[in-house]
């Protein structure tokens, strides 16, 4: 049975107080929602805080991550973080490929493959992002555009390998509009990204993946996404930064 995860991206928000208190928070009410042993819930605060979110949280179903790595594992490159850093600190997972880094930070496919690559081979699991613009969609390009990413950035791995990649369909005219992607939406581009998996990797490998939703998932819309065959969970953003809306969306896990 493939895992189930609800995973929080921070994104830039938060000061260490308030990450502190938000993981201590979540990890104790976790511990009243009677959670599967199949089904994680992954932290993604901000780097300076992976540390002391990582120690307030003690529910053994929750992992921390970061939200990027650098391609290499150290040297020249101020500002950024190594995945060498992040095992260091005994981190469980890494999200590359965020809409929000190939926008903001020009992450491309070729980028994105050498950084899952160094985050892979540094022990971390990868919550790998992808996900069409609206005009995309708008063109019927959605499903070439996601094929790409995928195929770009991961389809060198193993099945070995791919078994540490978690999937993440996030359309980027659903991140942070309140307009999410409707179940049938989300389910047919999950269905298509597995299709595609078992074509490249076969039918056990592709039944074995995670693939998550993300974009504008809240708790009042989280059940009928996750009811669907091929969401496996979702990555969460706004509503991650809250304790009620965040258990509110893990409930229907
Ligand atoms: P929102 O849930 O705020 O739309 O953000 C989704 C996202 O980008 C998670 O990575």
């Amino acid at each position: 049975m493939r895992k189930k995860i609800v995973a929080g991206n921070w994104k830039m928000n938060k000061n260490w107080a308030e990450a502190q208190q938000l993981a201590a928070a979540i990890s104790e009410q976790l511990h009243t929602l009677a959670v599967d042993q199949n089904k994680e819930v992954v932290l993604c605060p901000p780097s300076p805080f992976l540390l002391t979110v990582k120690k307030a949280t003690t529910h053994p179903q929750i992992k921390v991550g970061a939200q990027n790595c650098h391609q290499k594992d150290s040297g020249a490159f101020t500002g950024e973080v190594s995945a060498p850093m992040l095992q260091s600190l005994g981190m469980d997972y890494v999200i590359l490929g965020h809409s929000e880094r190939r926008a903001y930070f020009a992450e491309d496919n070729t980028s994105l493959k050498e950084k899952t690559d160094n985050a892979l081979n540094n022990g971390l699991k990868v919550i790998f992002c992808c996900g069409e613009q609206l005009e995309q969609r708008e063109a019927s390009t959605h499903f070439d555009l996601v094929h790409r990413q995928l195929s770009e950035a991961l389809f060198h791995l193993t099945a070995e390998q791919l078994q540490a990649v978690v999937i993440a369909y996030e359309p980027v005219w659903a991140i942070g509009t309140g307009k999410t992607a409707s179940p049938e939406q989300a389910e047919e581009m999950h269905a298509s990204i597995r299709q595609l998996l078992k074509e490249k990797y076969g039918e056990k490998t592709a039944e074995e993946m995670t693939i998550l939703y993300g974009g504008s998932c809240k708790p009042h819309n989280a059940e009928a996404i996750f009811g669907q065959k091929n969401v496996d969970g979702g990555l969460i953003g706004g509503a991650a930064l809250k304790v009620d809306s965040f258990l509110g969306i893990i409930e229907h896990l």
